[in-house]
């Protein structure tokens, strides 16, 4: 299927410097658009509805103070009462606990139903706040604001909300669209170097299930150690917008989106979330793709090239836990089904289709161990 090109340029607006390029079709609920570039603030402006009156905006202990503080003030500027939230930054803090406590500030703000939220950050802001904005007085308006590169290819779209449990990842979520979603190329000048690789796990994620003409541009580049051309950042959000228009709730084709995600869900947990998303993304798919080859469903090739580039960008690419420790939280992983292991594998780089109908194969504990090493 082709990818969803950028809007044509006759279609495509713009404020001051951020452009309209895409529009998130779900089918489930409201198309929604997703603004590119710089000037967040007045990009808000341009999305913000008259009807909300309140605004919650919400970030952690970095994003908040660097990006939260300004829309806040264009909100109040705008008449609406707004509420500024703050939680520690980093994945510790996506857990039931934090949610507890920003519904219980927004209670006592008596933050009502035709308020939006404005997530601002990167993936964990958004997961914590947008499943705040699902369930909050049975759901309420909210706005991404990713200003991570790994929120900007990926968490920002698609509507998938979550938090964190001893029992594993994102366990405990709703799947709830948000109304815009703001991509601050801005934003990614003072983003760590460290957490610009963890997106670029997620940009070879998308490469290697869907475009592998982005692959080969990933392969070109020379350097990692700036933010991606914003031509190369949105054929990778392309990617994801075409997989979230064809199947929204995950039932078929955004099966393929969990490539390297078995594994990683699997280390991060037994690693205490002290291995970032990006990085155990990066060796999941490293394990799930040696998987593919040992059954014959993926060309050896394809995985030598997989390794070479996530190690040229400077991802780990070995698991940094024993493979005992990791394998108890397989058997709790959404995608098992009856007892099974799923993996969602890809069978050439670029190509990933379905077998009799499923978009995951069922893999054994024994299989995963073999490729783990
Ligand atoms: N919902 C989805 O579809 C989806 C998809 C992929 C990943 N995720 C989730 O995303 C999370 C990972 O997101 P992440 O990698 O963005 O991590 P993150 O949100 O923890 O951000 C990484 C760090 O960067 C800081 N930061 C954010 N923006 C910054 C900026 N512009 N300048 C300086 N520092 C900045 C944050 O405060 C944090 O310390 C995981 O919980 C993962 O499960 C969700």
């Amino acid at each position: 299927m082709p990818l969803d090109a950028p809007r044509s340029q006759t279609t495509l607006t713009s404020t001051a410097r951020m452009k309209h390029l895409f529009d998130v079709r779900p089918r489930v609920s409201e198309p929604y658009p997703v603004l590119c570039g710089e000037g967040p603030v007045d990009a808000l402006h341009s999305v913000w509805r008259p009807e909300w009156r309140q605004a919650v905006v919400v970030g952690d202990s970095n994003t908040a103070a660097l990006f939260g503080k300004p829309l806040a003030l264009r909100l109040r500027e705008l008449g609406c009462e707004v509420l500024e939230l703050e939680f520690p930054a980093g994945e510790p803090s996506k857990t039931r606990a934090t949610k507890e406590r920003l519904e219980d500030a927004m209670l006592a703000a008596r933050i009502e139903r035709g308020a939006c939220i404005v997530a601002v950050g990167g993936g964990v802001v958004l997961d914590l706040a947008g499943f705040l904005a699902a369930t909050y007085l049975r759901g309420i308006a909210h706005i991404h604001v990713a200003t991570t590169l790994l929120a900007q290819v990926d968490a920002a779209i698609g509507g998938k909300t979550a938090v964190d449990t001893p029992f594993g990842k994102n366990l405990i979520g709703a799947f709830h669209h948000p109304r815009a979603v703001l991509l601050d190329q801005a934003a990614l000048r003072s983003l760590p170097l460290v957490e610009l690789r963890h997106g670029l796990a997620e940009c070879v994620k998308h490469a290697v299930i869907r475009d592998e003409m982005l692959f080969k541009s990933l392969e070109r580049l020379t350097s990692f150690d700036d933010p991606p051309s914003a031509e190369l950042i949105l054929r990778s959000v392309a990617v994801k917008v075409a997989i979230v228009a064809v199947d929204p709730l995950e039932h078929g084709e955004r099966r393929s989106l969990n490539f390297g995600h078995t594994v990683a869900h699997a280390i991060e947990a037994a690693t205490n979330h002290t291995t970032a998303h990006g990085a155990a993304v990066a060796i999941g798919m490293i394990i799930e793709a040696r998987l593919a080859v040992m059954k014959g469903w993926l060309p050896k090739d394809a995985l030598d090239r997989i390794v070479a580039l996530l190690e040229r960008i400077g991802l780990p690419v070995r698991a940094p836990c024993a493979f005992d420790a990791a394998a108890p939280f397989f058997a709790i992983d959404k995608k098992t089904s009856e007892g099974r292991i799923q993996c969602a594998l890809p069978e050439q780089l670029g190509v990933f289709g379905a077998h009799d109908g499923q978009w995951t194969r069922s893999v054994t504990l024994a299989e995963l161990l073999r490729a783990w090493t």
